[in-house]
């Protein structure tokens, strides 16, 4: 049987994750980010969340479907949970034990604040199922880039948006408070930045953390 007791930091690697609202311009960073650590001869594996190895994706384009409104919540968390399960499993842990420098798009606080807050699904119930589902995997930076909803959300208007992105504001901004709330209590781990900096500015702030604690 699989032990659901591994501890985290059992590996070598390091696991950042980036995490914000809807429009926050995570992507954009995580690609200078790895491009920085490429640069600075570091290993990197870039995935994101929900999705990552085929069974994730799978998951993936069923959760982000706009033409399922009908989706509980509870089906909802499950399948993000499944989808993070088979991704930490087949792709993250393996990474990680291979000394590399993970940074996900997106992890377990997107489900706390989308499902959990937003959603109202309870946070204790899904903090102890993102254990289960991640074997105790939990990220060594979370960088939370921060932005008022109304900004994000104008700058995706363009885009074609997903189930979740056509939420009410209401919504995101449960999102958004929820974040800062996950961030205030854990400072130890979370990076919080003024997403309305320009993408240079949050790029230097960035690499400054991540170069200090990966001792580059
Ligand atoms: P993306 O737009 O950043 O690719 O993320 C897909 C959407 O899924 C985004 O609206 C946030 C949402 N999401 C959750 O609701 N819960 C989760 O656990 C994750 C990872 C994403």
């Amino acid at each position: 049987m699989r032990t659901q007791e591994t501890t985290t930091r059992d590996y070598p690697g390091y696991f950042i994750t980036f995490e914000g609202t809807e429009g926050s311009g995570k992507s954009t960073q995580v690609k200078l980010l790895a491009k920085a650590l490429e640069e600075a001869g570091k290993t990197c594996f870039l995935t994101r969340e929900p999705g990552g190895p085929p069974i994730s994706e799978a998951i993936r384009s069923i959760l982000l479907n706009p033409q399922t409104p009908e989706m509980l919540p509870e089906t909802e968390l499950l399948l993000y949970m499944a989808s993070r399960s088979q991704h930490t499993g087949q792709w993250i842990l393996p990474a990680l034990n291979q000394a590399k420098i993970v940074i996900s798009d997106r992890y377990n606080d997107s489900t706390i604040a989308y499902q959990g807050a937003a959603r109202n699904l309870n946070q204790r119930f899904i903090s102890t199922l993102a254990k289960f589902a991640t074997f105790h995997t939990t990220p060594d930076l979370t960088i939370l880039i921060d932005l008022p909803v109304e900004e994000g959300l104008k700058r995706i208007q363009n885009r074609t948006l997903d189930r979740l992105e056509l939420e009410s504001i209401r919504f995101h901004r449960k999102v958004r408070s929820q974040y800062l709330s996950i961030a205030k209590k854990q400072p130890h781990r979370y990076l919080v930045i003024d997403g309305q900096k320009s993408p240079q500015q949050i790029h230097e702030i960035i690499k400054n953390s991540v170069f200090a604690l990966i001792g580059v």
